[in-house]
């Protein structure tokens, strides 16, 4: 059955687990989180951003959508709008049938540009009144996502601050999140505590300590009640990375955030973790590596096989890692 943001959160938290949250655009990325959902007995959060909505059309989402819950009715999946930049975004996908939405304020409408306190204010709290008279939850941002790294956003055409960050941006104060929340009544909120989005995270092999583990301490002990969100948790996972590399692909050296990392996250509140570079990594270097050994083929469905099934593999890790197993 389709369930909001909320319903599937609150269990996380009641029961100290995180729930990935995947990005999809078509058929077999929807696929290949269901079978790694049944096969572990997870909930399931499908996520559509702005890019998705261009690329698929939302007759073709919804229905990609409601298609994996209609398959597997012992799953319970959330059908969730990644980075609205709009109300009117938020608004469309509401009306048509979406059960969680993002207003994302910490950008104006350009998905660019970094936003002021009171729009992010003024805008996510129109969104919730009108979410929440529906029975849809809404996780808001508040900071901007950036790599401490490297101070930039990543991501070339997503969403994402162009150029160098504000230092004070990249990480979400603690006494603000408690007024945001306050204010705004969102039901989640994601925090700058410095991830980024995209496969180009840190440049050297992460040591342990990439992301500010005392900051989302110090926001969770401030807004207990309210479900962290952790953008950009793709892990680059370098066996992929090599895959793709040898077999004409040329990603450079990069990583990700390691999976310690988010585990150790979601011991302090992070209950929801989006999750699109991974997949997109794990169907590339599938689908260049069978290309490079079946020069024959021509059948989509021989690539798209493997290419679920590489989706599939980092699907179930996470589940597995996250704690979501068992909780379906
Ligand atoms: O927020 C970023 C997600 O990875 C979605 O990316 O806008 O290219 O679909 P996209
Ligand atoms: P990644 O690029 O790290 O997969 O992040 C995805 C994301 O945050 C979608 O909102
Ligand atoms: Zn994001």
């Amino acid at each position: 059955p389709l369930v909001s943001m909320r319903q599937l959160l609150d269990h996380a938290a009641e029961h100290g687990y995180g729930v990935p949250a995947f990005n999809v655009n078509n058929m077999e990325q929807v696929k290949a989180i269901m079978e790694a959902a049944a096969e572990t007995d997870s909930p399931v959060i499908l996520q559509a951003s702005a890019g998705a909505r261009k690329y698929a059309g939302e007759p073709f989402l919804r229905h990609l959508i409601l298609a994996a819950a209609e398959a597997y009715p012992q799953i319970p999946v959330c059908m969730h709008q990644d980075h609205g930049t709009s109300p009117a975004v938020n608004i469309r996908a509401i009306q048509s049938a979406f059960s969680s939405v993002m207003m994302d304020g910490s950008l104006l409408e350009d998905g660019k540009t970094p936003s002021d306190w009171d729009y992010n204010v003024a805008v996510t709290r129109k969104v919730v009144d009108l979410a929440h008279a529906c029975g849809v939850s809404v996780e808001g941002e508040l900071g901007c996502l950036g790599s401490l790294e490297t101070g930039m956003a990543g991501e070339e055409d997503g969403i994402g601050a162009e150029g160098k960050l504000d230092h004070s941006k990249l990480l979400t104060d603690p006494d603000e999140a408690a007024e945001f929340v306050k204010l705004t009544k969102v039901d989640a909120l994601a925090i700058a505590i410095g991830t980024s989005h995209g496969a180009y995270k840190f440049t050297r092999p992460p040591t342990g300590d990439v992301l500010a583990i005392s900051r989302i301490k110090e926001i969770h002990a401030r807004i207990p009640n309210t479900h962290l969100v952790m953008h950009g948790s793709s892990s680059v996972p370098q066996d992929w990375l090599k895959i793709i590399n040898e077999n004409g692909g040329d990603l450079g050296e990069t990583y990700g955030v390691p999976v310690a990392e988010i585990v150790e996250g979601i011991k302090h509140g992070v209950r929801k973790v989006n999750i699109d570079t991974d997949l997109r990594m794990a169907a590339t270097g599938s689908i260049r590596k069978y290309m490079a050994e079946n020069p024959k083929k021509f059948d989509p469905r021989d690539y798209l096989k493997p290419a679920m099934a590489g989706m599939k593999g980092i699907c179930k890790a996470r589940y597995e890692a996250f704690g979501t197993a068992g909780n379906a």
